[in-house]
């Protein structure tokens, strides 16, 4: 059976960036800068495919690669779309990716890949129990761990609450909509959210990851905030998303 190679280029699909990097998944480290490619718009699945194959020539890439997708993905089948094209909905994006680029190509959801990266090496190394870890940005990613092992695809950032859709009350994108202040949106968006998880699932951890986990951000919300469950903002930042699907990839090809 051939090797598994330890170095996986990875690629996180965003609203407004696509950005990708080789990663030394044993370390958790990226090898290079991260290349970045504003998102084809609109972003539809071969736009967005072209362009992951533009990154994969750009880092003179020939080898597996992980990618992320804002969806629910099943078997490389991205079955929802909140915040990206509606024609992602039922495209099997793993064999899209593959035949644009010549190369095996794993697909997970975003806030999966960047759970995977933080549980390895960052806010969540070594932690037992349940690790809840979740991204605020243009919505609310999800990803739940039990003894470091994934549950894939939990999309709660739909989950009711007040009557509406969590992402709808208490992402990032909210916050700048509704000009809320850091500590507002805290206290009043974020809080009684994390109140409605650790309610449905008591975690031992909580990480807060995306754009909002950089420190001078955290600690303008972080001190409102209060959990029974340990509470920690994610330490990878924008590289999680990366690492988290090299990750993923190494993993599906070790079988
Ligand atoms: C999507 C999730 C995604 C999250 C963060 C949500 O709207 O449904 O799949 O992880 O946004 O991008």
């Amino acid at each position: 059976m051939a090797k598994v190679p330890t170095k996986i280029l990875g690629i996180d699909i965003g609203g407004s960036g696509i950005k990708g990097a080789p990663v030394h998944t044993k370390k958790g480290r990226l090898l290079h800068d991260r290349y970045r490619i504003p998102t084809p718009q609109p972003a539809t699945p071969k736009a967005v495919a072209e362009t992951v194959h533009e990154i994969m020539k750009a880092t003179d890439w020939d080898g597996p690669i992980g990618c992320t997708v804002p969806g629910r993905v099943v078997k490389g089948v991205v079955e929802t779309a909140a915040n990206i094209d509606p024609s992602w909905t039922g495209t099997n994006a793993a064999k899209l990716f593959k035949k644009t680029c010549g190369v095996p190509v794993t697909v997970l959801n975003d806030a999966d890949a960047a759970g995977m990266a933080e549980v390895a090496f960052g806010a969540g190394r070594k932690k037992k129990g349940t690790v809840l870890m979740l991204t605020f940005g243009t919505g609310i990613g999800s990803a739940l761990f039990v003894d470091g092992r994934l549950v894939p695809n939990t999309e709660f950032g739909h989950v009711r609450y007040d009557h509406r859709i969590a992402e709808h009350v208490a992402a990032d994108s909210i916050r700048s909509k509704e000009h809320l202040s850091w500590e507002r949106w805290g206290r009043r968006r974020v809080q009684p959210v994390l109140e409605m998880y650790e309610f449905l699932l008591s975690p031992d951890l909580i990480i807060v990851g995306g754009g909002v986990s950089k420190p001078e951000r955290w600690e303008r919300f972080g001190p409102a905030l209060q959990t029974k469950a340990k509470l920690k903002p994610a330490k990878l930042g924008n590289e999680a998303g990366i690492v988290g699907a090299a990750l993923a990839a190494r993993q599906m090809l070790d079988g």
